[in-house]
């Protein structure tokens, strides 16, 4: 198959679809790989590393586009990729139809086969292609939270690791999901006192068995967060309602109770928050004071490091890359049950319920 992997440009976005080993291992497969010139470089990829891969460089999207039969992506196409792509094209990237009804309508004009990264789910129900950047934006959420703690950035001017003499910072992690657990681990390996909670009681347990003791577990309730976020220094919101928007755990009144200088992240606010007084962010301008509270709420904290999170997700993706490369799109979606959950818009029909329901669109069972 002839596969192609455009620049992104989305602002901001330097992440890219492929790094040369997902080339390498493609082209091994006498598939041939096309990748606009300079497409990996906001990633740390350089032209020569993909051609010494097996991929042949072209100058511009258009020509990727007109070269590939399957593009390969991070983000969802923006307004002026809508053109280039075509009837027989499979686009292979996040989507996130149900948030954008302009891109939705877009990609069923096309006609192509749009198969999301965030609607492939496995047999347990996860969903492999979003864990990767949960993971990135966990543990980086410790990494920004230990810096706004700094005075000279309005921080509490707290050390998270403490020093001998001085007892270390604490840590609160409302969920204990992917991201809290990640979170948990990084602050409780700089030195942190570490509160992680939860409403699942398996999921408690399981983090119980596998976490320093620096890292205590307790049930996720009003009273219990009342009472933690009054001497917490650094406080990360990770919980995620599946489908639904998150649950505002510390609401605008509890902000008075915490210490001036204290720092909260909320990784969630990409499903609403779980502050009430979360406002999403970029990394140009990440954090904003309320009531004396760091308030750290940037959408796409894995942006920030994009050579981690472009080979974390790869190595995620590139196995169903190189099935559908191999198999052709219908045979590998007929033949593996996450990739077929996988596929939103076919043949400029909705065949995913959900995204159809968003906007009162048809949908066509796939
Ligand atoms: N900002 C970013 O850049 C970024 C990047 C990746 C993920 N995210 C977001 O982070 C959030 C968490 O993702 P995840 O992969 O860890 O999800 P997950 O499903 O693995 O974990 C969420 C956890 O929250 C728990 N939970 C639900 N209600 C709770 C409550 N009332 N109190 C405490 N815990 C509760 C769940 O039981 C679950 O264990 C999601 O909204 C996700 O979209 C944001």
């Amino acid at each position: 198959m002839k596969i192609g992997v455009p620049i992104e440009i989305k602002n901001n976005e330097n992440r890219v679809g492929m790094t040369p080993s997902g080339v390498f291992e493609l082209t091994k497969r006498n598939h041939t790989v096309y990748v606009q010139k300079n497409a990996g470089f906001g990633s740390g990829f350089f032209d020569k590393d993909y051609t010494k891969a097996g991929a042949t460089i072209l100058d511009t999207i258009e020509e990727v586009y007109t070269a590939a039969d399957m593009i390969v992506k991070v983000k969802e196409p923006i307004e002026k990729e809508y053109d280039l792509i075509k009837p027989h094209h499979v686009v292979f990237t996040y989507f996130h139809f149900a948030s954008s009804e302009p891109l939705t309508k877009a990609m069923i004009k096309t006609k192509a086969a749009c198969i999301a990264y965030e609607t492939v789910e496995d047999h347990d129900g996860t969903l492999p292609l979003l864990i990767p950047m949960s993971e990135v934006a966990g543990r980086m959420s410790i990494q920004q939270g230990a810096k706004y703690l700094e005075k000279p950035i309005k921080g509490r001017g707290v050390l998270l690791g403490g020093v001998p003499g001085v007892p270390p910072g604490k840590v609160l992690v409302l969920g204990a999901g992917i991201v809290g657990i990640q979170a948990a681990k990084m602050a409780a390996g700089l030195g942190a006192n570490v509160i992680i909670m939860d409403v699942n009681m398996k999921q408690l347990r399981h983090v119980c068995d596998i976490m320093p003791k620096n890292v205590i577990t307790e049930f996720s309730n009003e009273y219990n967060i009342r009472k933690h976020i009054k001497d917490s220094d650094l406080i990360i919101g990770g919980v995620l309602l599946k489908g639904a928007k998150a649950p505002k755990l510390i609401t605008r009144d509890m902000l008075k109770d915490m210490r001036p200088g204290t720092v909260i992240v909320d990784v969630a606010v990409d499903q609403g928050g779980c502050f009430e007084t979360t406002k999403a962010t970029t990394h140009e301008a990440p954090t904003y004071i309320i009531d004396d509270v760091v308030h750290y709420c940037v959408a796409n904290m894995p942006g920030a490091v994009p050579y981690t999170s472009t080979v974390a997700l790869t190595n995620v993706t590139l196995p169903y890359v190189i099935k559908l490369a191999n198999e052709g799109w219908k045979q590998a979606c007929q033949n593996s049950a996450p990739l077929n959950k996988g596929l939103n818009i076919v043949n400029g029909n909705i065949v995913y319920k959900e995204i159809a329901e968003a906007f009162n669109l048809e949908f066509s069972a796939s």
